[in-house]
């Protein structure tokens, strides 16, 4: 059977041919609904700093995210994710203030909160961002150990559930984490507190501004320190084993799974959609978003038609939502038309 039909009788531009057609044929809608906006914490007071390496974007201490998020929150961006900066002066072997009911991140997720109360909050729950070395996880003779790691995950989860997070997302690719986080939800009574996993997250050179923005210097290309995710985070050669990580998270109890990096990804989150039918996410990493910053810095990109064209790839790929840098700047021109 035929069903494209044929030339000159079919001729495919016929539905090209004036913009209330094409609006007509189109198979994806990108909304401020597929967005979600990930924003920076530090510490201090009235701070707001640029990160170098990702134009654009910055860091807020506390006590300025609730205005920090107001635009996106009126744009109608359902959520927004928390990631903490702590300088490395300021971290420990074992990344400590992880667990510290204080720490930047719960005090943001407490005045978001009380500021924005229909506003989703997505925390980040890893231990890369406090920790000397950078790791997900806790260190043990020279191995990033599971469970010790997941014992302090679970704490952290549970302590930015208890400061307002919504959404608990496990970005360290421990195994067994979802579950026993689950678990250690479910023993405070902390039943609606959902998992987003990041279930199949890459062992990627994507990151590398992430790691500025949050202030893992130690984990610079040019850094002796860290070396690489690789004994955790998953191979770039790999597809099928993605699966079996959705899955196995799935099983566990994960509410929402995540694909990372993104479009280099978008195989994967077609196949985990597909599988699963399960609420499914991609996040459009920092490397993505700086690549398509310098080349419109340059002059070489234009940053609307980028943005747009590379968060509409996301849809098409199957996903429910996006965690993207351009949120913000996404809705602002979804609502301008
Ligand atoms: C680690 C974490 C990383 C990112 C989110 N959580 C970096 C890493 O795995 O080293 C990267 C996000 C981005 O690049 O935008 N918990």
């Amino acid at each position: 059977m035929n069903f494209a039909g044929s030339f000159p009788g079919t001729r495919m531009r016929r539905n090209r041919y004036d913009g209330w057609n094409r609006r007509l044929v189109a198979e994806n809608a990108l909304s401020a609904a597929d967005l979600i906006w990930p924003i920076f914490l530090c510490k201090g007071e009235g701070q707001r700093i640029p990160v170098a390496s990702m134009p654009g974007v910055v860091r807020v201490s506390a006590d300025l995210a609730a205005e920090h998020v107001a635009e996106a929150a009126a744009l109608g961006i359902p959520a927004v994710a928390l990631f903490p900066y702590t300088p490395i002066g300021e971290r420990d072997e074992d990344g400590t203030e992880a667990l510290d009911p204080d720490n930047v991140l719960c005090r943001a997720a407490r005045a978001l909160k009380a500021a924005h109360p229909d506003l989703g909050l997505i925390g980040d729950v890893a231990l890369d961002t406090f920790t000397t070395h950078g790791h997900d996880g806790v260190v043990r003779d020279g191995y990033v150990d599971n469970e010790e790691s997941v014992k302090i995950l679970c704490r952290q989860a549970v302590l930015m559930a208890q400061a307002g997070v919504d959404v608990v997302a496990p970005s360290d690719m421990m195994d067994g984490r979802i579950g026993t986080i689950r678990a250690a939800l479910d023993a405070e009574g902390l039943i609606h507190t959902r998992i987003m996993s990041y279930a199949a997250k890459y062992a990627s050179g994507l990151y590398a501004p992430f790691r500025d923005a949050v202030g893992s210097e130690a984990l610079r290309p040019d850094s002796k320190r860290l070396g690489d995710k690789k004994t955790y985070q998953m191979d770039p050669a790999n597809s099928d084993e993605a699966l079996r990580e959705v899955a196995m998270d799935i099983a566990e109890g994960a509410d929402m799974v995540m694909v990372k990096p993104g479009l280099p990804y978008l195989d994967i989150v077609r196949r985990v959609r597909d599988a699963f039918g399960m609420p499914t996410f991609a996040y459009q990493v920092s490397g993505e978003y700086s690549m398509i910053m310098a080349a419109v810095e340059r002059g070489w990109l234009d940053h609307d038609r980028a943005m747009m064209e590379t968060l509409m790839a996301f849809k098409r790929a199957g996903c429910h939502g996006v965690l993207t840098y351009f949120a913000v700047s996404a809705a602002k021109l979804l609502k301008a038309g």
